[in-house]
């Protein structure tokens, strides 16, 4: 396949691989991935020998790209604003157009007294809430991330082991929804934020690649992809304290629906808010005062 000799250097095997793949950034992922190294790093080997066992490695994992898997499930990690995330097919690979929703809880709570009590709910890789967790002011907040899933909640613990410092603010809990948080905690969130599953069942614009390989309890939510975001909205509201911020991410054509629901459940000067390609993507509500 791609290694076919031991006398091949980084450069072009990268070659070799992107004409397999069709993709240069994939080719290049692939290679870092396979030669162990950063981006940086990945520079300074591009005139370098590959070892025969780098050369496996990358084989195999061509193997499985073009077999349909996702190349973030294949190098085991993926990016999200400032993180680098342990990924694996226990939970959704986080997409760039949730990265905004993290600038949205930033500018809620920026100017009020901390420390600041967040909700992450179905917090998957722990992206969103290791991601408040990383940019606030260290100390500053305490994010409970919960999740149904106990094996995301693994994955999620590993990659707050892999924030440092920061992480001294997580909390996890397991459980649907607001379950997974202590019942003593009812009232205090100044955040709850959420990307929950939103796609309805029979939805034929998902790419096959994401239908077979996430986990649908990531993805799917009901007939019109609207289930879990009702029952948060009638939840949340115990939840949050005084003037406190509901903020979800949603279907870009569920914009409408949603702020329904949450007009309908109690919440006010409810927004909409665009993603980085100007689609409605995010959907937020306050608990009156
Ligand atoms: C769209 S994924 C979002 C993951 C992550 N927050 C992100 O943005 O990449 C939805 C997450 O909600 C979780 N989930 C689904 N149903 C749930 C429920 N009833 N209670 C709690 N979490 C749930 C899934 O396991 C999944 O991790």
């Amino acid at each position: 396949m791609a290694n076919a000799s031991g006398h091949i250097t980084w450069r072009e095997l990268w070659s070799n691989t992107t004409e397999i793949v069709g993709d240069r950034s994939v080719a290049r992922w692939l290679c870092e991935t396979a030669s162990g190294c950063n981006s940086t790093e990945f520079n300074a080997e591009l005139s370098e020998l590959v070892s025969a066992r780098s050369g496996l490695h990358l084989d195999s994992m061509v193997r499985r790209v073009l077999d349909g898997e996702p190349v973030q499930y294949v190098m085991g990690r993926w990016g999200f604003r400032h993180l680098d995330l342990v990924v694996d097919p226990r939970v959704l690979i986080p997409r760039p157009e949730t990265e905004l929703i993290v600038d949205h809880v930033i500018r809620h709570v920026a100017g009020r007294p901390a420390p600041h009590v967040i909700a992450d709910l179905g917090t998957g890789s722990g992206a969103i809430g290791l991601s408040l967790l990383q940019e606030l002011p260290l100390g500053s907040a305490e994010v409970w991330m919960t999740d149904l899933s106990s094996d995301a909640l693994d994955v999620a613990r590993a990659n707050a082991a892999g924030i440092g410092r920061p992480a001294v603010g997580a909390r996890f809990g397991h459980g649907s929804w607001c379950a997974g948080l202590p019942n003593e905690m009812r009232g205090s969130f100044d955040v709850v934020v959420s990307n929950p599953p939103y796609i309805a069942v029979d939805d034929s614009e998902i790419d096959d690649s994401v239908r077979l390989y996430e986990p649908h309890t990531a993805l799917f939510s009901g007939s019109d992809g609207l289930r879990d975001i009702r029952v948060l909205a009638n939840e949340i509201p115990k939840w949050l304290s005084p003037g406190g911020m509901f903020i979800v991410e949603m279907g870009y054509n569920q914009s409408e629906q949603v702020r329904d629901i949450f007009v309908d459940a109690g919440f006010v000067g409810v927004v909409t808010h665009s993603d980085l390609a100007e689609k409605p993507r995010f959907t937020a509500g306050f608990l009156p005062r």
